[in-house]
């Protein structure tokens, strides 16, 4: 069967957004065995939960705006990574590089690329460990290499992450310089209280 990229060939927009949901449900399918998988052999889930999501049209415009990009089908698959995303939640701090190996580990998924938040923090705070993938999609006549980004973090981060968003949205990204190093240190609180759990996690596997 023939191998594409998304983008290549003369794809409808509709095609190309079927494409980028399969390529979503293919890494959540995925996800979903190495979970069990994981369950079975050590007892316990390194994913609390995932959710996935397609950009909206709006987004995507908007992104491209951003970057200086005309909005084409082209520069849309050349240049928005993150069309399909997963976003998987964990418990502790020490579960988000045995996820981001299981991925990379799996030989049909190829990592274009890292961005590893979690070591190096943003200056606002935020912290996440990112990854592009490529995943093959099998369609009836070509198999279609398509990008999906993930995000890994814990409960603690997604609850910061997720606040801080909003009060992004609110201030149109023009966050008061006061509230942004409240923010910030809420997000050094956040990393205190991922250490603490995960230090109780290990004083209570001691005593089973
Ligand atoms: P985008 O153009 O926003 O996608 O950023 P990027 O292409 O430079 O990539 P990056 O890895 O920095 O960010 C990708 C995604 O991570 C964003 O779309 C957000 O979902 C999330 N993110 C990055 N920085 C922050 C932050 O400071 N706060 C929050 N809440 N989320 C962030
Ligand atoms: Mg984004």
């Amino acid at each position: 069967m023939e191998m594409k990229v998304t983008g290549e060939g003369a794809e409808s927009y509709e095609e190309v957004m079927l494409i980028y949901s399969a390529a979503l449900r293919q890494i959540q399918t995925k996800l979903g065995i190495l979970n069990d998988e994981f369950q079975h052999v050590h007892n316990y889930n390194p994913i609390e939960h995932i959710k996935g999501r397609i950009k909206s049209p709006d987004s995507i415009v908007k992104k491209l705006k951003r970057h200086g990009y005309e909005s084409t089908l082209e520069n849309m698959v050349k240049y928005c990574n993150d069309i399909a995303g997963i976003r998987i939640i964990c418990d502790y701090t020490t579960d988000i590089y045995k996820i981001a190996d299981m991925i990379s580990n799996q030989s049909d998924i190829k990592v274009l690329a890292i961005k590893d938040y979690f070591s190096n923090p943003k200056p606002s705070g935020y912290k996440s460990y990112h990854m592009i993938v490529m995943v093959p999609v099998y369609l009836s006549d070509k198999i279609v290499d398509t990008k999906v980004e993930i995000q890994i973090r814990t409960i603690a981060m997604d609850f910061w992450a997720s606040l801080e968003h909003k009060i992004q949205y609110k201030f149109t990204g023009d966050v008061p310089k006061d509230i942004a190093d409240q923010l910030y240190a809420c997000a050094e609180m956040v990393s205190n209280l991922d250490d603490k759990m995960l230090e109780l996690n290990n004083e209570i596997q001691e005593i089973r």
